[in-house]
């Protein structure tokens, strides 16, 4: 496929890296397009971990160029220290690009973020920390700092000046913290804007020139659907658009050039931080479910809260990314259940829906409506055809496939690369 694009279609973490490694193989350029070092993307190849914050998913295979393109926020030392760690590990990230146009996430926005959980208290969002949402709101504000400021010294002290003011009146009069200095900003800058220059392309132009020569080229999206900023649960959402649209509005990517979309779900649900989840699971179950997948935050390390797959939301998401086919991650989880619930529609105010409502008040209401689906009680680490699956786990496939409304192109029974089943199209 010449231009395609990989999505989260639930609350992040549905295995979008280790399948954006798969398909980067076959990729000339693979491109970021939105998110920060909020995300981690988990890559396992023969038992060796990597997990990438900022770095693309494509980064392994050398034939790959690799972008962290326009609508991505950048922290500098973040991906110095991720770029020193593969070096360390023996990847060749030294064809790594960064376009100019990536804003940066300056120290200060770390601070106001973790300020601005501990203000809102009870109502905090769970954010990771990372300073995305100041990032993002400087960027909107029109006061963000981009790459191409950061690597010009001059430039640097020009944003600097125009915005650290409200920063600082936010810092001393708000959250009672000491004031920041440009000197002080520049300084803990400088090393890493001095590692970073001679990555800075115009992204843009780079993906541009690509699909105009017929490269082949993969957008891996960050975070999920449902933490879109206008899709999403609204307030308890991630600051950027994690849904194919994104994509165009963060690289240089026409609407009609993306060919294909691949939905990433995981074969039940979970979610990070503060929000409505209806299908989340009791106790009991939730517990099961973690342990079962290891659910504990790639960045963070908190618990992912876990419930069962939910077809209402994969549907909607379905639609809002035009994806062309889903995968399903994780089946190998739910190897020792007798029962698979999976949440077919919701009850709101005597009516059935089978679509998230696009008001989140709405959807915290949202009651599902669950259907149960037989367990295959079996090991499916070994399976890499169709043929290999338990009837039940096909039939598992083939309710998920009927109710989202969208063919089923590939299951991973593992977090290794050839975990992985394909299915014909
Ligand atoms: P991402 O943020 O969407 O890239 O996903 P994460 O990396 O945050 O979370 C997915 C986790 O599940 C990682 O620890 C993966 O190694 C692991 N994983 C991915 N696919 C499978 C699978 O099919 N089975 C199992 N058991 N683990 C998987
Ligand atoms: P990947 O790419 C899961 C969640 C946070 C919080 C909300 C806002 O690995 O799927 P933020 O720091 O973005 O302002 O936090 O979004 N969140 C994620 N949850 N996976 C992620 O990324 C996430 N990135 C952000 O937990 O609820
Ligand atoms: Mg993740």
């Amino acid at each position: 496929m010449p231009a395609s694009a990989i999505v989260g279609m639930q609350w992040g973490d549905e295995g979008k890296g280790r399948f954006c490694d798969l398909l980067a193989e076959d990729a000339d350029l693979v491109v970021r397009y939105q998110g920060g070092n909020n995300a981690g993307h988990t890559v396992v190849v023969g038992g060796e971990v990597f997990k990438f914050h900022l770095v693309p998913s494509g980064i392994l295979h050398s034939n790959t160029t690799c972008l962290i393109a326009d609508g991505v926020v950048v922290d500098p030392a973040v991906l110095c220290a991720e770029l020193e760690e593969l070096q360390r590990r023996g990847v060749d990230a030294s064809g790594l690009q960064v376009s100019g146009a990536a804003h940066v996430i300056m120290p200060y926005h770390v601070t106001l973020d973790k300020a601005e959980e501990a203000h809102k208290g009870a109502g905090a969002i769970g954010t990771t920390t990372r300073g995305i949402g100041p990032a993002y709101a400087d960027k909107a504000a029109r006061v963000g700092v981009r790459i191409a400021d950061l690597v010009d010294p001059d430039r640097l002290s020009g944003r600097l000046a125009g915005v650290l003011p409200r920063v600082n009146a936010l810092l001393v009069h708000l959250y009672g913290q000491d004031a920041v200095s440009a000197d002080d900003v520049i300084d803990h800058v400088r090393p890493f804007a001095e590692l970073i220059r001679p990555r800075v392309v115009d992204g843009r132009a780079v993906v541009i020139e690509a699909l105009a020569d017929e490269l082949d080229v993969l957008f891996e999206g960050a975070q999920g659907t449902f933490i879109d900023i206008d899709y999403g649960t609204y307030p308890f959402v991630t600051s950027s658009h994690p849904v194919a649209g994104g994509a165009c509005l963060g690289t240089g990517l026409g609407p009609l050039d993306l060919d294909a979309v691949l939905g990433i779900a995981k074969s039940y649900t979970t979610r990070v931080g503060a929000g409505p989840f209806p299908a989340e699971a009791d106790e009991a179950d939730a517990a099961l479910l973690r342990e079962a997948g290891q659910e504990f935050g790639t960045t963070t390390g908190r618990p992912r809260r876990c419930g069962w797959f939910d077809a209402c939301m994969v549907r909607t998401a379905v639609a809002l990314n035009s994806a062309s086919s889903i995968a399903i991650t994780k089946l190998d989880v739910l190897d020792d259940l007798d029962v698979i619930k999976v949440a077919v529609a919701y009850e709101l105010d005597g009516q059935t829906l089978d679509w998230v409502p696009s008001d989140p008040v709405d959807f915290a209401r949202c009651k599902p409506v669950f259907e149960e689906a037989e367990g295959w009680k079996r090991n499916l680490s070994g399976a890499r055809k169709p043929r290999d699956l338990p009837p039940e786990a096909l039939a598992y496939i083939e309710m998920i496939s009927t109710l989202v409304e969208a063919p089923v192109s590939a299951v991973s029974v593992g977090a290794e690369r050839e975990d992985t089943v394909w299915f014909e199209e």
